[in-house]
């Protein structure tokens, strides 16, 4: 925060050494309850906010954009720029510094690549971090931004496995402890249409729940081809997409969005689940090795049921949507359209999408930290992850999986160690094909 930066940097406090002091008295600090000195450290909006991306892909670039644009505090920069690959940094600096111009501040030394990049990001004189790289690298790298004391903007889904949801936990805990502050990529959480309906649900108007209906159903998604000069790790990572260890599959990785919004007008998370999937047309060399559609069925505490179903083949019926069905009516939600609540009797009710959640997030984030106010959307972040990584595991296996044996899993899908020449967790075989899961013989948790 440059306004509070003494003239002479020699004598002063570096920047991170005061947030690393005033975290280890945030935590002290709100033990008795005291606005921790990490968040009071940021209450005028005029203090000037140092970012850096990781990831800088499709969405890292929207999220600098996003953050860098943000209503709350207008003094933000993006100082640094961490992706595995050097082509997606320049990509997404040329595109963010077109939107945003002065607020990008990035020399050639903070611009980062290889699979420490994130190391690297982290320490620079930074205060907050947009973790915007695929979800199996989430749990590493998000542990690495709060011990290192920044605030943390990270993209859904938070983790592939049941370790790397637990590892989210424990970090998340330790962010809370430390005054930090932590946004998670759930846009449909700050939308007026979902805000609205789950409003409306929780006070009751269309009466006790019965079941939910849930829907990810899209096209095939993007291949990167394989180049002779890729290892098997570099391969994997430029299409991540495609391997269960890195994005979850797309049960995790996309339908997590719905699965997140049914445990909100929930208000809680299954404790069952059973399913089928499988590829049935997306299953070429470089397809990997995730299933193209599943369909799952969840059971909360109390009986009631989510139907979940996510599809990525081309030429069928799509919808991104979610469905709460109770005694008194109904509610439907389109995830880029508009909602609707019809309660029985009564004329139905609709609200338009409104403001795009990718930016109202942001919005959030940066008001929170201007205000010093406590910010943390992990605890049901991580039970939306869950339960999309227990959907995955029901479907994988074939059999019922409890939430209790998925969020004590030991299966572990991370590699034993990231770099470029590292065996991935999966190689292909002699023809080329990567295995895949196998109902009834694959042991999924
Ligand atoms: N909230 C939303 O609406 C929304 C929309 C799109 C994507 N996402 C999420 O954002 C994340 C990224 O998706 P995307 O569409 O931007 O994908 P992308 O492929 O466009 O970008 C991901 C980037 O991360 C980089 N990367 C991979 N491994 C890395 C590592 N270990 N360290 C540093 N960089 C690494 C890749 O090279 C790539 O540039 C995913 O978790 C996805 O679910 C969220």
């Amino acid at each position: 925060m440059s306004s509070h930066r003494p003239a002479d940097s020699r004598q002063a406090t570096s920047r991170r050494d005061f947030l690393k002091h005033s975290t280890t008295a945030a935590a002290g600090a709100a033990l008795i309850g005291g606005l921790s000195l990490a968040r009071s450290a940021h209450a005028q909006g005029s203090d000037q906010i140092k970012i850096a991306l990781i990831g800088c892909g499709g969405r890292g670039t929207g999220a600098a954009v996003e953050a860098l644009n943000n209503k709350a505090m207008p003094n933000v920069k993006l100082v640094a720029m961490a992706d595995a690959f050097r082509d997606r940094v320049d990509n997404c600096y040329q595109a963010v510094k077109l939107r945003c111009q002065e607020k990008v501040d990035v020399s050639e030394e903070r611009k980062f690549s290889g699979l420490d990049c994130h190391e690297k990001a982290i320490a620079c004189d930074v205060d907050m971090v947009l973790l915007c790289t695929p979800p199996g690298f989430r749990p590493m790298q998000f542990e690495a931004a709060v011990k290192a004391g920044r605030h943390v903007f990270m993209e859904k889904p938070v983790a592939t496995d049941g370790p790397g949801v637990r590892k989210i936990m424990a970090a998340s805990e330790e962010a809370k402890k430390k005054g930090l502050l932590v946004a998670v990529g759930h846009h449909l959480r700050h939308e007026d249409k979902h805000r609205e309906v789950a409003q409306r649900i929780h006070d009751g108007a269309i009466g006790e729940l019965k079941y939910l209906r849930a829907y990810f159903n899209t096209g095939a998604i993007w291949v990167r081809p394989r180049k002779a000069d890729q290892t098997e790790m570099q391969y994997q990572v430029r299409n991540w997409y495609h391997f269960t260890w890195i994005c979850g599959d797309h049960i995790v990785e996309q339908h997590v969005h719905d699965l997140d919004v049914c445990n909100w007008f929930k208000q809680g998370h299954p404790v069952e689940a059973n399913g089928m999937g499988g590829r049935e047309v997306c299953k070429a060399k470089d397809q990997g090795e995730i299933f193209d559609h599943h369909a799952v069925e969840f059971t909360y505490e109390d009986g009631v049921k989510l139907f979940s179903y996510c599809r990525q083949i081309n030429g069928c019926w799509s919808s991104f949507s979610e469905h709460a069905h109770g005694t008194k009516g109904f509610a439907s939600i389109q995830g880029h359209g508009s909602s609707l609540l019809q309660i029985d009797g009564q004329e139905p009710q609709r609200w338009r999408r409104g403001e795009d959640g990718h930016q109202v997030e942001h919005d959030d984030l940066f008001a929170a930290l201007a205000a010093g106010k406590p910010y943390n959307e992990c605890d049901w972040a991580v039970d939306s992850t869950m339960t999309a990584i227990l959907g995955r595991m029901a479907t994988y296996s074939g059999n019922v999986v409890t939430w209790d044996q998925a969020i004590n899993s030991d299966l572990d899908l991370q590699p034993k160690s990231y770099s470029w020449d590292a065996e991935p967790p999966v190689t292909p075989g002699p023809d080329g094909y990567y295995a895949c899961a196998i109902p009834g013989v694959t042991k999924a948790w």
